[in-house]
């Protein structure tokens, strides 16, 4: 059975690209055998100045995750903080990692320049893809279903990883592998990729008119000015999301507006109403989840227990290996 891990930042609650990005491959890698965590420490790195609001969005992220069809039956679903190997592995990979590896990590310099208003220069942040290669490990994970700005990360899991077995002669990890959506970047409202940094996103939990308020505000075809200009579906988010939610007439929308033959507000009018049908059920589970408090606890523990069973013994073998232990 193979080993699947994954987790998500609770920086608030999910959104559309978080679901087409990665989660539905959790669900599809849903087994015995898959982890999937909330990186809250992850999401202390950059949010360490307000640790108060972290839980509130971690809970936020457990009810997306049910909403979304992760089946605590068929997976582990945990927090990544209550399992302490998280870090105590993360501080083992850090003495073997060089910091030149972190220094030229590409996200690490994107971020800096994204994230000006908050110091990033700590050492946490510096080792994210550290603590990240621990999360791995500690499943021994061979797959892991991301969005593919994880990738630069993958690859840095998979380094300390080699270099782990180079050292200590010891194959105590396997290489692990990104496992990418076909639609790994969706497009937001103003056309770029969605995500919560640009505020353009649709969450999972929008409301139906907020849904159709937000896809009234969508970016077209920005050289189509006014109803009679023939339109590039090609080139519009619009039209993207058509595809994705509405695929069965999308030929019909690209043809309409390449002809003129359709204006983009019933455009969007008609794409809001599949989205929202999309979402509907997402939303009526959220909900219901929403009201068992007890029963999410429950989950959370039962996944804390059992990510420590395996996570236990992954460390007890890399402090063997690393020469702590006899
Ligand atoms: N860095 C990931 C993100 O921002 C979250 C994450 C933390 C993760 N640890 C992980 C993803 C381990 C995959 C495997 O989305
Ligand atoms: Fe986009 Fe639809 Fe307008 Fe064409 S008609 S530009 S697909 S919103």
């Amino acid at each position: 059975m193979t080993r699947v891990l994954s987790g998500t930042r609770p920086t608030g609650k999910l959104h559309l690209g978080n679901l087409l990005g990665a989660i539905e491959n959790y669900k599809k890698l849903q087994g015995a055998e898959s982890f999937f965590m909330i990186a809250d420490l992850h999401a202390l790195t950059t949010e360490y100045e307000k640790q108060t609001h972290i839980a509130d969005d971690v809970t936020e992220v457990v009810l997306d995750y049910l909403a979304s069809g992760l089946d605590s039956a068929r997976c582990v679903i945990f927090i990544q903080s209550e399992v302490p190997e998280h870090a105590e592995l993360a501080l083992l990979f850090s003495m073997i990692t060089p910091i030149g590896w972190l220094e030229r990590n590409p996200t690490y310099k994107d971020q800096l320049q994204e994230l000006k208003g908050k110091d990033l220069h700590t050492h946490g942040f510096l080792g994210y893809p550290v603590l990240q290669a621990a999360d791995i490990a500690l499943y021994k994970a061979e797959k892991v279903p991301v969005g593919e700005d994880q990738l630069p990360h993958l690859e840095l899991a998979r380094e300390i990883i080699r270099r782990f077995k180079h050292i200590y002669g010891k194959d105590v990890f396997p290489e692990p592998e990104a496992i990418l959506t076909k639609t790994p970047r969706i497009p937001g409202l103003d056309g770029r990729k969605m995500s919560k940094s640009y505020d353009n996103c649709i969450y999972l939990s929008d409301p139906h008119d907020v849904v159709d308020k937000k896809v009234k505000s969508m970016v077209t075809d920005p050289a189509r000015k006014r109803r009679e200009d023939r339109g590039n579906p090609d080139v519009c988010p619009v039209f993207y999301h058509h595809r994705l939610f509405n695929s069965e007439n999308s030929e019909t929308v690209a043809r309409e507006c390449r002809q003129a033959a359709r204006g983009c507000v019933d455009c969007k009018a008609e794409m809001a109403a599949k989205m929202n049908e999309f979402l509907d059920p997402i939303r009526r589970s959220r909900e219901a989840w929403s009201k068992k408090k007890t029963e999410v606890r429950k989950i959370l523990d039962q996944g804390r227990e059992k990510a420590r069973q395996v996570s236990r013994q992954t460390l007890q073998e890399t402090m063997q290996a690393m020469g702590l232990k006899k």
